[in-house]
């Protein structure tokens, strides 16, 4: 049988699910905390993953796992580690678990090469090879910017060897806003761009040079960095063959901080927690790559995704890190999951046969307790919800935060669980309102690697049993065409467009 057809026998058998609710769930089965929970090993510490909160069942995980049985998950997953075609619209691998040691044994080598030419400028530079470096001015967007933002924002809040600022936006007012907190004469540029083309990063490199110069900077050119897979393209813009650090094409933009993309990462964190983020990453990989399917914790996540994606019509999902560190997750695993599976056709160009990504969208607790939780706790919407949280405190202030920070990050969970019934409706809540905790022992280097990783594969696992490929997003290119046709002039547009440019003066 085709697998389309297969995949499709599978979603016919699993949308015939009764849904008891999350009460009489754990009424059912005393033992449903262990069941539905796993927990990943890294050393010393690990991770937690609880969906006892969600309407996950054995009978549910056994047809989802019929399901990825007749979407050829293991095949897939063969061939992603194996670093075969999985991106068939663009003929490439995805590659980035190479960068954590995990893959094909030559990607494997020639990422740690690339790794170590890394390794050796962030030691120069720490060692002051380079003159006095303070800051970094690291412009990029997208997968260039969101990764090396998160990584940086989480790890060097008590001590960043170097200040680090990202910069993605077009808006000078964001590239104005780090010339502000960077002293010139101590400022490195890292220009980070797969491609080397995208418009933003380069007008932004270009503006951050210029500020180099004007500011008496000799040798401007000597204070860039180039972090690319267009070598080529980084000496023709004038970088110095020295100062570029490449990256495999086969590692997408979106999977990219494990590259040289993660410079600015390893300089201000340093070396050893860059590698260690990249070991926790790995032990992610083994797991997700040897685990059978029955234990696998980024298939599971999966599982739970679709049953609230494609069988209960939930449009979104919230993740909500009760941890200040993680304030930028949110927007990191927007692109990571909305690019990669926002589609409407499966990997063989078919249209697919049921929702696909859902809206990704979350905060920190428990800022966002006080903004958005009424609408999921008694709002029309379900929202399946993603707790984040570390057992050992981020902070050393009196003890009193971290523990009233984790007790509500555990109550909250619990109330939309449980609901409550009242006489007065505005003061009823509904409960049966699913969610999945992630409480690591301690959230370091290793966890946010394992943490991202274990997103990536959880992406990953969602498409394949969508049919979908997670690794082009050809739907970012219209818009990139229309901006270029108004730039070049010529072009008429729709009457509302054509407004709008007369009043900027753009027409
Ligand atoms: O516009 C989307 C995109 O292609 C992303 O996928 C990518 O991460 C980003 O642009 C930046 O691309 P580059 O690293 O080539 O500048």
């Amino acid at each position: 049988m085709p697998v389309s057809e297969a995949r499709e026998v599978a979603w016919k058998s699993l949308g015939l699910h009764k849904d008891p609710t999350l009460e009489a769930l754990f009424a059912a089965d005393p033992d449903r905390v262990e069941k539905m929970s796993g927990r990943l090993d890294l050393g010393e510490t690990g991770i937690l993953f609880d969906w006892s909160k969600t309407h996950l069942t054995d009978e549910l995980i056994g047809d989802f796992q019929t399901l990825a049985e007749a979407s050829h998950f293991d095949e897939m997953r063969r061939r992603l580690f194996a670093g075969e075609v999985v991106n068939p619209t663009e003929n490439r691998a995805a590659e980035h678990s190479a960068l954590r040691g995990v893959g094909k044994e030559s990607s494997v080598e020639e990422a740690a090469a690339l790794l170590e030419r890394m390794r050796l400028l962030v030691g120069a530079i720490h060692e002051g090879v380079l003159g006095d470096v303070k800051h970094l001015i690291h412009v990029g967007i997208g997968g260039s910017a969101l990764g090396p933002a998160l990584a940086v924002d989480a790890l060097s809040r008590d001590l960043a060897l170097v200040d680090v600022h990202v910069v993605s936006n077009i808006d000078g007012c964001a590239l104005e806003q780090a010339f502000e907190a960077c002293d010139p004469a101590t400022t490195l540029i890292a220009v980070a761009s797969k491609t080397f083309t995208t418009i933003e990063t380069m007008t932004n490199a270009a503006s951050a040079v210029k500020w180099l110069t004007d500011n008496g900077v000799e040798d401007p050119s000597g204070r860039v960095i180039a972090l690319t897979a267009n070598p080529e393209a980084a000496v023709e813009w004038g970088v110095d063959e020295t100062r570029i650090l490449p990256f495999a094409e086969s590692v997408g933009g979106r999977y990219s901080l494990w590259s040289s993309i993660g410079f600015p990462i390893a300089l201000a964190i340093g070396w050893e927690d860059f590698s260690a983020m990249l070991e926790g990453a790995a032990t992610v990989d083994r797991h997700f790559r040897d685990a059978p399917m029955s234990d696998n914790l980024p298939l599971r996540a999966a599982f739970a995704d679709l049953y609230y994606s494609r069988l209960r019509g939930c449009q979104t999902r919230a993740v909500f890190a009760y941890d200040e560190r993680l304030g930028l997750f949110p927007d990191y695993l927007q692109q990571l999951e909305m690019e990669s599976n926002g589609k409407s056709v499966t990997a063989e160009g078919e249209p697919v046969n049921g929702p696909t990504a859902p809206i990704t969208w979350g905060g920190v607790g428990t800022d966002a307790q006080h903004a958005v939780f009424q609408l999921l706790h008694q709002g029309t919407h379900i929202v399946p919800i993603d707790f984040i949280a570390s057992i050992a405190p981020g902070d050393e202030l009196d003890p009193a935060h971290h523990r009233i920070l984790l007790m509500n990050c555990f109550a909250q969970g619990a109330a939309l669980m449980a609901g409550k019934k009242s006489d007065d409706p505005a003061r009823s809540y509904p409960g049966d309102r699913p969610s999945t905790t992630i409480l690591c022992d301690d959230f370091d280097a290793a966890a946010l690697g394992a943490l991202i990783a274990f997103h990536e594969h959880r992406t990953f696992a969602n498409a394949v049993l969508m049919g979908i490929n997670p690794f082009d997003q050809f739907g970012v290119e219209l818009g990139k065409e229309i901006a270029k046709k108004i730039e070049k002039g010529g072009e008429t547009f729709d009457a509302s467009t054509e407004k709008l440019l007369g009043l900027a003066g753009l027409s």
